[in-house]
């Protein structure tokens, strides 16, 4: 969406982070890939939590990417076990905490038990508003932007939608992220300078940060560290600023 040049006094407004490193994390412990997995889980509720704080409102995090099926078969199965464990165990605390929590990308893929436990917690936090919390879970940008192009052709073959009318606007309402506003800095730990399919067309004009820590290091700290660098910076959405 169009923006005007923003307030840059504040901190950003919705942090997006591709959580990387938790394999070589447990690797360097000479320990199996799921072990530095659940230790990245425990990372989630210290960043979540960081988040009123530090004024982020909206945080989504990439816990598993169309692409990620590709890894082993113990690996898949086991962070899907994790994510149903995580629902599980962090569902009451997320509640309390007020943080809503809503989940994007395919389901359709996902096991049903997992998909029963995503829809409860998105119900069951429906009110809270302190903190949106964001999980990307069979997602990827371009599966996304297929989808909502599927979507879009259906509304305009029933005579709902005229292609006149197809704008970025109308697009943006068609993603899994309608409800959403666009993010503000897009975090990736581990050192890789890469954005792997996550948000290609939200982060169109996001601040992006790559840096060297491993996801199950990541602490409170840090992350507040990290954007405390961005309150600085002049942020222009492709305009001008007057001189
Ligand atoms: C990337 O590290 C991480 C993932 C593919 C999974 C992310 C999952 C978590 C942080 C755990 C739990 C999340 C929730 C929401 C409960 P990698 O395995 O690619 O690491 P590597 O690059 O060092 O191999």
């Amino acid at each position: 969406m169009a923006k005007d040049a923003s307030d840059t006094s504040r901190g950003p407004n919705h942090v997006a982070i591709i959580m990387d490193g938790n394999g070589r994390w447990a690797q360097q412990r000479g320990r199996p890939r799921l072990f530095g997995h659940h230790a990245g889980a425990k990372r989630v509720r210290e960043i979540v939590e960081a988040c009123p704080d530090l004024r982020v409102k909206y945080l989504t995090i990439f816990a598993f990417s169309t692409e990620n099926w590709k890894r082993t078969q113990s690996e898949v199965s086991g962070l899907m076990k994790l994510f149903r464990r995580y629902i599980e165990r962090e569902a009451l605390a997320l509640f309390k905490d007020g943080v809503r929590v809503r989940f994007i990308g395919d389901r359709v893929r996902l096991d049903p038990k997992l998909v029963s436990l995503m829809d409860t917690l998105e119900q069951s936090t429906k009110q809270n508003d302190k903190v949106h919390l964001t999980i990307a879970l069979n997602y990827g940008a371009r599966d996304e932007v297929t989808r909502a192009a599927q979507l879009m052709a259906i509304e305009i073959e029933e005579g709902r939608l005229f292609h006149k009318d197809v704008d970025a606007e109308t697009l943006s309402k068609f993603l899994d992220t309608r409800f959403l506003p666009d993010p503000d800095l897009v975090i990736r730990t581990s050192g890789e300078a890469r954005i792997s399919n996550f948000l290609l067309w939200q982060s169109a004009y996001a601040e992006y940060e790559f840096i060297d820590t491993l996801w199950p290091d990541f602490t409170a700290a840090e992350f507040a560290q990290v954007l405390s660098g961005f309150g600085g910076r002049e942020r222009r959405f492709g305009a001008v600023t007057a001189s």
